[in-house]
């Protein structure tokens, strides 16, 4: 076996692959911290990277293992930082450079690894690689975007949509031309068909592994490339627009995205990415994949050691909560992943917090049994800021709404700001101690009684929860690393077998506010030995008369003497 490659032997052999340093990823809780609402230190109302510095303590508590830090360089913040005019640098709102650099010191002091966002797919339009662009035909930059004339009738040169509301094209008075932006007109695409914008891309990601970062989440990254023939979306049926991410609110559901994103052409270019990372040991790609079929996408651009380390994509961040949809979601995805990697991720900068998405259920537990879940599956784990708090979504007044997308797309749909507000640190303190300026978005008054201080004195609390998972999870290989394998169980209970190296462990999980009555028999073997495990403090199972009691949202953790029913 070639050290680090990753190879599935037989349908139920542990997965070949020796673990060492630089594969701390496998099996990772990364914490994304979205730095505008995280901790404010110049009371501008904004969050800063010294306000990052100064909760590391806090962050290492967690028991994770990195943090994903939300772009923090510089932008006119059109979409919060995911429009960038300089690469190289750190907007005045964040901090500077150095900041940065004391950020991933004093991380790494604390094992923390840190990974940045890149955005590679376009740009801000004050980007001055785009002021150039837009000057006229000949420059030299003219070609970094996706320009075209107009058709014979003045209209956009194909129907290509915007994710955030109309045409995918905009009008340039400069260049008499159109531009693509997949999202903000503020956000013009580049033109990865032109090798020098391939290459300014791999340098930019190049200073930063030069700084010391351990690794990028790629924003949108399968929208690198578009049809260099600009055809035609084709419609899709009424009935099948609902795909991930979209519904019929937003008419970017009306279509196959079969040509403005995910061209073969991008797998080169996912290639180009590793070969830049492989010259820095250790250093990672996680890519954010919103296709036609995400996790088609997601095994395809992690396969091999050639492409991506992980990807992930929007399947478990959608509405659906049910045991049959989970299941059914990561086995469509380990039919295909070969020896690929995924991260799962239930929570994000960009969708409804999981807790009220997911029913609303007014309980400590439910947020408990749910991080557990997520990490219990065969992958890493990208955990979002105020999930280990288990912080439910916060309803904006439209006045106050600030994401471009919800005012739009206001009422139907009233954007992300919701998970965007700001980390309640201090109960009683004025805007629960994130800042004393008024904060960018207002602290949901709901939200003073989950704040850090109240979780770090109640045992229970959803906050050492997390941390107390977090730990004991990283003494149980099988969930880091072992393959996975799903036993049939019926609404409400989940349930599989994580294996690594000889190991098994066989995890259950009530998904309901009822308690439940599960038979030892139809998970286990005859005869199998149970070493039922608590360590990890959850709301917790017990056995009786051969049958698991589960409570409401109760987990189940045992390591099996012999083999579980699905592996018998
Ligand atoms: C990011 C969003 C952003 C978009 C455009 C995404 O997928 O997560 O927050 O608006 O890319 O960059």
């Amino acid at each position: 076996m070639v050290n680090g490659n990753c190879h599935q032997t037989s349908k139920y052999q542990c997965w070949g692959f020796q673990m060492n340093e630089q594969m701390w990823w496998r099996g990772a809780v990364i914490y994304q911290i979205y730095p505008r609402s995280f901790y404010d230190t110049n009371q501008d109302g904004i969050g800063d990277l010294p306000g990052i510095i100064s909760k590391l303590d806090y962050i290492a508590s967690l028991g994770i293992d990195a943090i994903w830090i939300s772009p923090f360089f510089k932008s006119p913040m059109k979409d919060f930082g995911y429009d960038i005019s300089d690469y190289r640098d750190i907007d005045p709102i964040f901090g500077t450079l150095a900041d940065f650099d004391e950020l991933v010191l004093k991380a790494h002091a604390l094992g923390i690894k840190i990974m940045i966002d890149q955005v590679l797919s376009h740009t801000s339009d004050q980007h001055q690689w785009f002021i150039d662009s837009r000057e006229d035909k000949t420059n030299d930059k003219a070609d970094w975007y996706v320009w075209s004339d107009a058709k014979e009738d003045g209209t956009a040169p194909n129907n290509w949509l915007s994710i955030f509301g109309g045409s995918g094209w905009t009008w340039d008075p400069r260049r008499q031309q159109y531009y693509l932006h997949n999202f903000l007109t503020s956000q013009p695409d580049l033109n990865f068909h032109n090798p020098e914008v391939r290459q300014a891309v791999l340098d930019n990601i190049e200073f930063w592994l030069k700084r010391g970062v351990d690794g990028f989440r790629l924003d949108a990254i399968n929208f690198c490339y578009h049809d260099a023939q600009l055809r035609d979306n084709p419609a899709k049926p009424k009935e099948l627009r609902t795909s991930i991410g979209f519904d019929e609110k937003n008419p970017y559901a009306y279509q196959y995205h079969y040509y403005n994103n995910t061209q073969d052409e991008n797998l080169g270019f996912m290639e180009d990415i590793r070969s830049l990372l492989n010259q820095y040991p250790g250093s990672v790609a996680l890519g954010e994949i919103s296709s036609e079929d995400s996790l088609k996408t997601m095994a395809e651009y992690t396969q091999g050691n050639t492409r991506l380390h992980m990807g992930y994509s929007f399947d478990l961040l959608t509405d659906n909560f049910s045991a049959s949809y989970i299941k059914q979601v990561v086995e469509s995805l380990e039919a295909r992943v070969s020896d690929g990697w995924p991260c799962w991720s239930i929570s994000n900068h960009d969708v409804e917090r999981v807790v009220s998405r997911w029913g609303g259920f007014n309980s400590k537990d439910f947020a408990k049994m749910l991080f557990a879940m997520i990490s219990s599956l065969r992958g890493s784990v990208c955990s979002y800021q105020g999930e280990e708090l288990g912080l439910t979504e916060a309803d904006i007044a439209f006045e106050d709404i600030q994401d471009p997308y919800g005012i739009t797309f206001w009422p139907q749909f009233k954007g992300r700001d919701g998970c965007r507000t700001p980390h309640p640190w201090q109960h009683d303190a004025i805007n629960a101690g994130f800042s004393d300026g008024k904060p960018w978005l207002p602290v949901a008054s709901e939200h003073f009684a989950q704040a850090v201080d109240i979780q770090d004195e109640a045992t229970d609390s959803v906050l050492n929860s997390y941390r107390n998972f977090n730990h004991w999870r990283k003494e149980q290989p099988a969930l880091r690393y072992g393959d996975i394998k799903f036993i049939d169980t019926p609404e409400p209970i989940l349930a599989f077998v994580r294996q690594y190296q000889g190991e098994q462990l066989l995890v259950c999980f009530n998904f309901s506010e009822q308690s439940q009555t599960v038979a030892l028999s139809s998970l286990l073997a005859e005869n199998a030995n149970l070493n039922v495990l608590s360590g990890h403090k959850l709301t917790s199972a017990t056995i009786v008369d051969g049958a698991l009691q589960l409570p409401p949202f109760g987990c189940f953790y045992c390591k099996l003497g012999q083999q579980a029913k699905s592996l018998s």
